[in-house]
């Protein structure tokens, strides 16, 4: 199977087809309106292809989702969040002492310009944390110049995985009107993020070693996931040759929507709504149901996923595994458990495809480690930025890269021809 065909008024043209790896099949339409004048018309991308990757494959049908080949089954067991993160940028699991420097590194360039601690000051402790994490991650290029250079631009990436984690930890102490507690090269990722958010000035803080393995775990679950919407915002943004920063800054943004990853909060949110509702279940999924009702169950569905969402799998048995070690007893997860249950024996969810995405029991465990409902999507963003860097290097690197610019199929005015309506405002 080479080409496609395709008529189009009594002509047929041929379409080159690409086959990937894992036998996707896609046809090429890059002379479709050169030959035909017309254009393909996809509203929200759903059946079009961007471009072609080798970091992350999704079988939506099967629940399957790897980074480099690996699954995220074995990588959640076995990896750390920084071994992921080194494996979705260069390419290849690190060696020990790779992954020695790589944390190294990290650790020496976690701290802010101290300059920088001024933006913290100009935010209202309402701000919501996503835009002051957008805004500060691209005030990022005005202190570390967009070198091109290889050494200047992996330079760049060592600065953005250092510093977003402080830039995060600083904003929630701001928030709370504490004082800032500094990044410790002597902690792990995790270890260090949890002590910058949760350590205070006046007493010992002992990081728990069960809530840094849980964290390391959520951020490789959260770490890439090929074209999504905030990752195609990166894409896009750094296909006009926008720096690293300035492209990140555009992908936590669209990632602060609650269709993405503002879905985690919402989550929360819907779980506390029904429990004060009397846990009226049938009530909500009756509402999710209703086309006349704004209402979603929100952590449910996916644009890939028809079956289970693998991560989502990860979590709900690491929800259950760490709060039962914490002896907590989070009535939402009981109520996260029995909606989903229900959702799933009714044919409307079914027949959809509607299983819960990552984003349905990430926040039970977030709350079990003490972290603000309104920073989830913040844990996402830090979760994800390796996988943003990875795919935005991959663009930068293709030679296939073009500006992203599409078309569109125009419904406006017919031309007009200008008649004076009102007077002109500078009329005497
Ligand atoms: C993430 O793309 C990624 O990979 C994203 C992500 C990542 O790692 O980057 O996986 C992270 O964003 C996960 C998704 C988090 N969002 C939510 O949980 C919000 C709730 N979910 C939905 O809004 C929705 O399912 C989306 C946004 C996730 C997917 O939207 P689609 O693919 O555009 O699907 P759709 O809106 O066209 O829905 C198809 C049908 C519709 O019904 P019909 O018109 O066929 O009758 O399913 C219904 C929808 O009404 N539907 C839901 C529903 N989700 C879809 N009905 C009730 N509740 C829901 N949650």
């Amino acid at each position: 199977m080479d080409n496609a065909r395709l008529t189009i008024n009594d002509q047929d043209i041929d379409l080159p087809i690409t086959v990937g790896t894992e036998n996707e099949v896609g046809f090429g339409i890059g002379k479709l309106r050169g030959q035909t004048g017309a254009i393909t018309v996809d509203p929200g991308f759903a059946n079009t292809g961007s471009c072609e990757s080798a970091i992350t494959f999704i079988d939506g049908e099967k629940g399957i989702l790897r980074y480099r080949g690996y699954s995220i089954e074995d990588l959640a067991e076995h990896s750390s969040f920084l071994d992921v993160a080194y494996l979705l940028i260069y390419g290849q699991l690190p060696t020990r002492d790779e992954l020695d420097v790589f944390h190294t590194e990290i650790a020496r360039h976690s701290l802010l310009h101290e300059d920088m601690k001024r933006f913290f000051e100009g935010y209202p402790a309402s701000a919501p944390p996503m835009s002051v994490l957008s805004a500060i991650v691209s005030s990022l290029s005005a202190y570390y110049p967009n070198g091109q250079s290889e050494e200047d631009v992996n330079l760049n990436i060592i600065r953005l995985l250092a510093k977003l984690n402080t830039i995060a930890a600083f904003s929630f102490k701001k928030s709370i009107g504490q004082p800032y507690i500094y990044p410790r090269n002597d902690l792990s990722y995790a270890g260090d993020f949890l002590h910058m958010m949760f350590a205070v000035p006046s007493e010992e803080y002992e990081v728990n070693e069960l809530l840094v393995r849980t964290l390391d775990m959520l951020l490789i679950l959260h770490a890439d996931h090929e074209q999504n919407c905030s990752t195609s915002t990166v894409r896009m943004v750094g296909s006009s040759g926008a720096d690293l920063f300035s492209s990140i800054s555009a992908g936590i943004s669209a990632l602060s929507g609650p269709l993405h990853g503002g879905a985690n909060t919402a989550v929360i949110d819907m779980l506390e709504m029904i429990r004060r509702d009397g846990s009226n279940f049938q009530k909500y999924v009756g509402k999710a149901k209703d086309k006349n009702d704004p209402f979603r169950l929100m952590g449910f569905g996916h644009r890939v996923y028809k079956n289970f969402d693998p991560r989502a799998r990860v979590i709900k048995k690491t929800a259950d595994e760490v709060l039962g070690q914490l002896g907590i007893d989070d009535p939402l997860l009981d109520i996260a458990k029995q909606l989903e249950r229900i959702a799933l024996e009714d044919e409307y969810f079914v027949a959809r495809g509607l299983y819960p995405n990552v984003d349905f029991y990430s926040g039970i465990l977030y709350r079990a480690m003490g972290i603000p409902t309104n920073m989830f999507t913040v844990m996402f963003a830090l979760g994800r930025l390796p996988g943003w860097i990875s795919q935005y290097m991959e663009m930068k690197n293709d030679p296939a890269t073009r500006i992203n610019r599409p078309r569109q199929i125009y419904i406006g005015q017919n031309h007009r021809e200008y008649i004076q309506i009102g007077r002109r405002a500078n009329a005497t």
